[in-house]
């Protein structure tokens, strides 16, 4: 299902439906896979408001992260467990429990065993209901770059050089100070949450938007696996959609 809307509120209306349906569907206590970057924000935004208002809340929810970069502080801003606590934890935000934020731990010692240990977590969960996506310009989801298997799991990987500069404006500009490093889940456990949403916004994305629906399943353009799920919307602006026929 590919759905184009005129502007990110309208996106975001329209994922929340699918995740107020998804969570209503859940059979256990539901599971939310969240993305970081630009394109959930007017999601998340718009779950704070309906909380705000006694409508929609994520207490009792679990939350699963996509991905976390690999070293940076701590306590730095932009780590993507900060990005998603300050998005969506507490009572104030959208009623998130901080002990229901699953993210992966990608600056342990031993990565392998860390990511061995972020599948059980989701598998532990009951799998995800639904899985919030962005589409990197390069194809990406995730950060499962251009090369990468569909049947890779959560693992570290190697930040592509066009991932670091689209993501330096996270980075006031630095790209020096963009991680090299993430660990990500992989393209067969994005492929097993039960439903996924996608979001992508902008020009910049057309053309990655044309070949994750009508380019040939390839690991040139990691989305293009979505094409063998079930449930899979893709929620676009005009311009993301411009190069559809
Ligand atoms: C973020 C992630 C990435 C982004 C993608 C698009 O958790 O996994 O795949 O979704 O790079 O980023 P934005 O939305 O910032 O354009």
């Amino acid at each position: 299902l590919v759905d184009v809307f005129a502007d990110p509120a309208a996106i975001a209306a329209a994922a929340v439906d699918r995740i107020e349906a998804a969570l209503a569907a859940a059979e256990a206590s539901p599971t939310l896979g969240v993305a970081t970057g630009s394109s959930p924000g007017a999601v998340y935004e718009l779950l704070r408001a309906k909380h705000r208002e006694g409508t929609f809340s994520l207490d009792g929810v679990s939350a699963v992260a996509l991905d976390e970069y690999r070293g940076l502080p701590a306590a730095h801003e932009q780590r993507y467990r900060t990005v998603l606590r300050r998005e969506l934890v507490g009572a104030a935000r959208t009623g998130l429990r901080e002990e229901d934020l699953h993210v992966p731990d990608a600056d342990a010692v031993d990565p392998e065993t860390a990511a061995v240990h972020f599948e059980g977590r989701i598998t532990a969960l009951g799998g995800v209901d639904l899985q919030l996506l962005g589409l990197g310009a390069n194809g990406h989801i995730g950060f499962n770059e251009p090369g990468t298997g569909f049947d890779a799991r959560t693992h570290l990987t190697t930040l592509e050089d066009s991932t670091r500069r689209a993501n330096a404006r996270f980075f006031h500009g630095d790209l020096s100070q963009v991680p090299q490093y993430a660990m990500t889940q992989g393209l067969a456990t994005i492929l097993e949450a039960r439903e996924i949403v996608l979001i992508a916004v902008g020009a910049e994305k057309a053309e990655a938007v044309r070949a994750m629906l009508h380019g040939p399943v390839t690991a040139d353009c990691p989305a293009s696996v979505l094409q063998r799920h079930p449930r899979v919307s893709v929620l676009l602006d005009e311009a993301a959609a411009s190069v559809l026929d």
